[in-house]
């Protein structure tokens, strides 16, 4: 299994030899690796098992870092990186040359984003290149927000994991670009749309699409746990399977329902506050996903705030009927 900890001159050691390092962000877990070395890169795909047609993220300590690996950043996308970075916030900007292709899937905008965690900026801040990084998980499945999710799913592949904790935003980052004049919002996340337009005015949001171009990487079946995930109105799911006599789990915003065992279901704030559910999100899925039932059923949350990029989430992660 992969060492945990704290170290930052053991992970800038593995970086430095070409090797992947997963780190700490304030959103989820990345899988790191030297994003100037076109073979690390490579092997962050193969570790993943992700399609080479879904780009990658590169992370920097700056936004004066990052203006080294971009042509140029459009007035109002400054804005916000003044306003959002370090955060949950990632750029598409037209790349520089010393981006290889392979991390941007040929496509001539690079995603760059500064994360908020201090371990992370410390280690990106001694490294001279940027971080690739994409989510620590097998491809499809659900985001890590803990080591000890990274470690579960890819422990045996990569030698370090660094120790920042708990996640405390809990969703990826919101994917923001311009086409023409438009901003556009390419992937709903833990930087709320309101608070994008209150710097910069009306967005258009994109996310959601299969086929989207502009985004390959944002395909429509993802974040699933293994088990089937049912999203709808509770009460009904509920009686369903248990005039079925079928084994659930349930999530829900904050109902917890006295019938069923407390293992197998998970309110992911009983207050109803948003930001909270989000933190918890993940990790619950996991959870019941492991539990000894089979199959989870969920409620939307309230598309408002943060509720709009955690139904994106339920609902990529639903199954299909
Ligand atoms: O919060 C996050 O963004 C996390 C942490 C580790 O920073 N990273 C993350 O990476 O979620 P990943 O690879 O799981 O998701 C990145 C998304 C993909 O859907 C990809 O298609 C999109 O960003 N993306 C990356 N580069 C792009 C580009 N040049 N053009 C369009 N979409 C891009
Ligand atoms: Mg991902």
């Amino acid at each position: 299994m992969a060492v945990i900890g704290q170290d930052i001159s053991q992970a800038r050691r593995v970086l430095e030899a070409g090797d992947l390092v997963a780190i700490p962000t304030e959103t989820v877990y990345g899988l790191a690796g030297n994003a100037l070395n076109a073979t690390a890169v490579a092997s962050i795909f193969d570790t993943k098992n992700r399609p080479s047609f879904d780009p990658l993220i590169i992370h920097v300590p700056s936004l004066l870092v990052a203006q080294n690996y971009v042509i140029e950043i459009p007035e109002p996308l400054r804005k916000l990186a003044e306003h959002f970075w370090p955060g949950p916030l990632t750029l598409l900007l037209p790349r520089a040359t010393s981006i290889p292709d392979i991390v941007t899937s040929g496509l001539d905008r690079v995603a760059v984003r500064v994360p908020d965690h201090p371990l992370t900026l410390e280690l990106l801040a001694q490294l001279d290149y940027p971080l690739a990084a994409p989510s620590a998980n097998p491809f499809g499945y659900i985001s890590p927000t803990s080591p000890q999710h990274v470690d579960a799913q890819l422990g045996t592949r990569i030698s370090y994991i660094l120790d920042g904790g708990k996640c405390k935003v809990g969703l990826e980052s919101t994917i923001v670009g311009m086409e023409g004049n438009d901003i556009v919002v390419y992937r709903l996340g833990g930087l709320e749309i309101s608070e994008i337009e209150r710097i910069v005015g009306q967005v258009k949001v994109k996310s959601h699409s299969t086929s989207n171009p502009q985004a390959p990487g944002l395909l429509e079946s993802h974040y699933a746990p293994s088990k089937p995930f049912l999203i709808g109105n509770l009460d009904e799911l509920i009686s369903k399977y248990q005039s079925q006599g079928i084994d659930f789990a349930v999530l829900s915003l904050a109902k917890t329902f006295s019938f069923i065992p407390s293992e197998n279901q998970i309110a992911l704030s009983a207050r109803s506050n948003l930001k909270e559910a989000a933190t918890h999100l993940f990790a619950a899925m996991r959870m019941l996903d492991e539990s000894n039932t089979a199959v989870i059923l969920a409620e939307l949350m309230p598309e408002t705030g943060l509720g709009r990029a955690i139904n994106d989430r339920l609902k990529r992660a639903s199954t299909k009927a």
